[in-house]
């Protein structure tokens, strides 16, 4: 199985990716240390292991059109390259915390995974790699389907036992020596064309499942402030505000250049949303990928990846904080973080000076 995950020695391809454009793997320089990028979580960040652990021989992300603009499906949800590309991977498709679909790993089964393969490398290496995590959406499409009706108090109880999980998890990678933490909020999962579809909700969002995904999101920055705040700890971490990245491309997409937000490009169905790559779907697949926000009913196409992955390494504080990815990886290791997170820091700066005037963070 280990075979089954690689690894790849990385933040050069996170600085090749911002300059160029373009994730080859080449020594990082200007002062980047070489470490690795572990990713853990669900479809987002799966580099194909959902593929090797299928018991289906050909998984629709191994079929075109997945993987198109790079010559081939590689097991990949989206039409090239997907955020973490640059990396090993050991996020698995369809992962969630509560418990996942037999072909699939828990975050915690890949926490155990990762603990068996630990002696790989050196603890040195671990602590200053990254450890990126993006988990939660399956949980809440699972539970907002199979509990329709569920009242205010028990969707809180629901997130609260998310949160929990994700909050052990971490606290288990932390405990087996991991120190950088990057943990994106979760999208608006109301406005994921597949949901869409599902609920019937034409051009709106599906509110509820917003709902729970605020809920979520305003739980991490306080779990992962915790952690920080153990004196001499060392942990660090930054947190991306990828819910209102995402509301800004879908209710402005023009300003982001996306021309379609609303659906996707490949699948059938009222939102395009359904049976991308799936054999005995006659999926439709859109002329020109680049022109739309999501490729199938819930990832994202390479340019909307390609964006996420420049946020995550250069945003302003509105939008990754307390620091960026950049900044997290030069932190010198084993020093506790000078910033926490803060709720509500504000989306827009007002514009003070005539420097000020051409920020552009509204536009990030
Ligand atoms: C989905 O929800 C049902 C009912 O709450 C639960 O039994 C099942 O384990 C959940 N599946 C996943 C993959 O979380
Ligand atoms: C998506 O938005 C466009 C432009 O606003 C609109 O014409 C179209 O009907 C929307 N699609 C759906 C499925 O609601």
């Amino acid at each position: 199985m280990a075979g089954k995950f690689s690894f790849v020695s990385v933040m050069g391809a996170l600085l090749v990716l911002t300059i160029f454009h373009d994730p080859i793997i080449v020594d990082a320089g200007q002062g980047v240390p070489e470490v690795a990028l572990f990713t853990f979580g669900d479809s987002y960040y799966d580099a194909g292991n959902k593929a090797f652990l299928s018991k289906n021989k050909n998984p629709p992300q191994t079929l075109w059109p997945y993987g198109k603009s790079r010559d081939d499906p590689n097991g990949k949800f989206s039409e090239g390259y997907i955020v973490p590309d640059f990396i090993a991977s050991f996020a698995v498709a369809d992962a969630s915390i509560l418990g996942a679909p037999a072909e699939s790993m828990t975050l915690n089964q890949q926490v155990n995974k990762f603990r068996s393969m630990i002696s790989t490398w050196s603890d040195d290496y671990i602590e200053k790699s990254l450890f990126m995590i993006y988990i939660g959406t399956e949980d809440y499409l699972n539970f907002t389907k199979t509990n329709p009706t569920a009242t205010a108090s028990a969707q809180q109880a629901f997130v609260t036992s998310v949160t929990n999980k994700l909050k052990t998890d971490i606290g288990l990678l932390y405990s087996l020596g991991a120190s950088k933490f990057a943990v994106p909020m979760l999208a608006p999962l109301g406005c994921l064309p597949i949901v869409r579809q599902e609920y019937k909700t034409g051009n709106d969002c599906y509110e509820p499942l917003n709902d729970l995904a605020k809920q979520h999101n305003e739980k991490i920055g306080p779990i992962l402030n915790e952690y920080a705040k153990k004196p001499n700890g060392g942990f660090q971490f930054t947190v991306l505000d990828f819910y209102n990245a995402v509301i800004r491309r879908t209710t402005r997409s023009y300003n982001y250049r996306f021309y379609v937000a609303n659906s996707s490009c490949c699948g059938v169905g009222t939102h395009n949303a359904y049976g991308c790559g799936m054999a005995n779907v006659h999926s439709k697949l859109c002329e020109y990928q680049r022109s739309y926000f999501f490729f199938d009913g819930r990832h994202n196409t390479e340019k909307a990846q390609e964006e996420i992955a420049h946020l995550l390494y250069g945003a302003n504080t509105n939008v990754i904080h307390p620091m960026t990815v950049r900044e997290l990886i030069v932190f010198p290791a084993k020093e506790n973080m000078r910033e926490l997170w803060e709720p509500n820091k504000p989306s827009i700066r007002r514009r003070r000076s005539s420097r000020d005037y051409l920020d552009l963070s509204a536009y990030y």
